[in-house]
């Protein structure tokens, strides 16, 4: 009995073992398997992100991978650090702790120097001019630093009544296009060749005999420019001129080639004021040809594309900037042009522009260029400035071959 007992619990053992071992892997197999089902990953947050190029394609705009703003300053030229300033002043995420983890230029006093670059860039305070350690730089450059910062100017000129429906007190018209040329006091002729042509006012029948529009036209102009030498007072003829046409904007500032991007600026303050019902606008020279019939049918055809597209009926919001566009410029570095900017000022290539000699936007991207532009420093060349302003709202202007700025064939 003993010996089989011993016999069989041996037996027993060595049965119930192996069979008890295999029993532990499988609960602890199987309080896994039930651990990995019920462990619920934490939750993500789903951004929205703004559907792309068209509202309907559902696709999705493309989100920046990283941050799409400058941390550091790359380049220590006079306007780079002055814009790294306004740039980190309106960056919501920056702003609220701009001293404490990040680096400035210049560390020990940086709020102080943050508060002066902001009033460098835009202030009100025309009167006191700023003063920079810019000697080694042309004289015209140092005018352009000294009164960078200002950028109101009082009108001397102005038109209230350009937009209105005739015989009515408030009611405005609805210009199809507003030509707005940069012209100076003393160009009578090519102001009155404008008028009598390309730029004439009313009803124009588009190309092609196709829809047409109406136009109106003004010319904006500065102060003469007396520094550059002797001029005939020709305040009262142009107050004659502005008797017979009523076609002049004039701002008290010294209209030279530096002060070119006031005349963007005061521009757009009046059209929000005066005439907030154009629905496009030309921009140009008073030594430029435009095909206005040409440019009304290709405007038509893009604002009834626009409306075809838009998902809200009544939302008038179009972003549209045509011009001949250039592409990775660099600031000119001969000091013998006009174009010339000194490597102390300005380090960089120049944003995607438009040759300033004539370009097209609509009136709502007008309004947001005029917003945005407060938040860039004065840039002395008109053109780059209007691309500056671009990119900061997220655009690019779009090439048209129809603007020939260079070689006209
Ligand atoms: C600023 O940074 C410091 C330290 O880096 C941090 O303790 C503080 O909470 C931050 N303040 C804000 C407003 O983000
Ligand atoms: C621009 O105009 C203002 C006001 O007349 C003047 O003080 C400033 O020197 C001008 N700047 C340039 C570069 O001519």
């Amino acid at each position: 009995m003993g010996k089989c007992c011993k016999c069989n619990g041996r037996l027993l053992c060595m049965c119930l073992l192996p069979c008890m071992m295999t029993g532990h892997l499988l609960i602890y197999i199987m309080v896994t398997i039930f651990v990995t089902i019920s462990y619920a990953p934490p939750k993500m947050t789903i951004h929205y992100i703004a559907p792309g190029i068209s509202a309907n394609s559902g696709a999705l705009a493309s989100h920046p991978l990283s941050p799409f703003w400058n941390l550091h300053l790359e380049h220590n030229a006079l306007w780079n650090q002055l814009q790294h300033s306004l740039d980190r002043h309106y960056n919501p995420i920056l702003r609220g702790n701009a001293t404490g983890t990040l680096r400035e230029p210049k560390a020990k006093s940086s709020s102080h120097i943050r508060n002066r670059c902001l009033n460098a860039c835009v202030s009100r305070m025309c009167s006191d001019p700023h003063l920079y350690d810019v000697n080694s730089i042309p004289e015209e450059m140092r005018t352009f630093v000294r009164s960078m910062h200002c950028r109101s100017y009082p009108i001397l000129i102005n038109q209230p009544t350009m937009c209105k429906r005739k015989g009515t007190k408030s009611s405005l018209d609805y210009p199809m296009l507003l030509i707005a040329i940069k012209s100076q006091v003393g160009n009578f002729e090519n102001r009155q060749a404008i008028r009598e042509t390309w730029g004439r006012s009313g009803f124009v029948t588009g190309e092609f005999e196709k829809k047409g529009g109406f136009v109106r036209t003004v010319f904006l102009l500065g102060r003469q420019d007396s520094s550059t030498g002797p001029h005939p007072d020709l305040k009262n003829f142009l107050d004659l001129e502005n008797q017979k046409y009523g076609d002049i904007l004039q701002w008290d500032f010294r209209d030279s080639f530096f002060n070119l991007t006031l005349k963007d600026l005061l521009f757009w303050h009046w059209l929000q004021q005066y005439c907030p019902t154009a629905v496009f606008i030309f921009k140009g020279d008073d030594d430029v040809f435009v095909r206005t019939g040409a440019l009304l049918t290709y405007l038509n055809k893009r604002w009834e594309e626009h409306k075809q597209r838009r998902t809200i009926p009544d939302e008038p919001h179009m972003d549209l900037f045509v011009g001949d566009v250039i592409n990775n410029a660099v600031p000119n570095r001969d000091p013998s042009t006009k174009y010339y900017i000194p490597e102390s000022f300005y380090k960089g290539a120049y944003p995607t522009y438009a040759g300033g000699g004539g370009v097209v936007y609509s009136r709502s991207l007008a309004f947001r260029l005029k917003e945005v532009s407060q938040r860039v420093c004065l840039f002395p060349i008109d053109d780059v400035y209007l691309g500056m302003c671009l990119l900061r709202l997220g655009l690019a202007p779009s090439h048209h071959p129809g603007f020939l700025t260079f070689d006209l064939p």
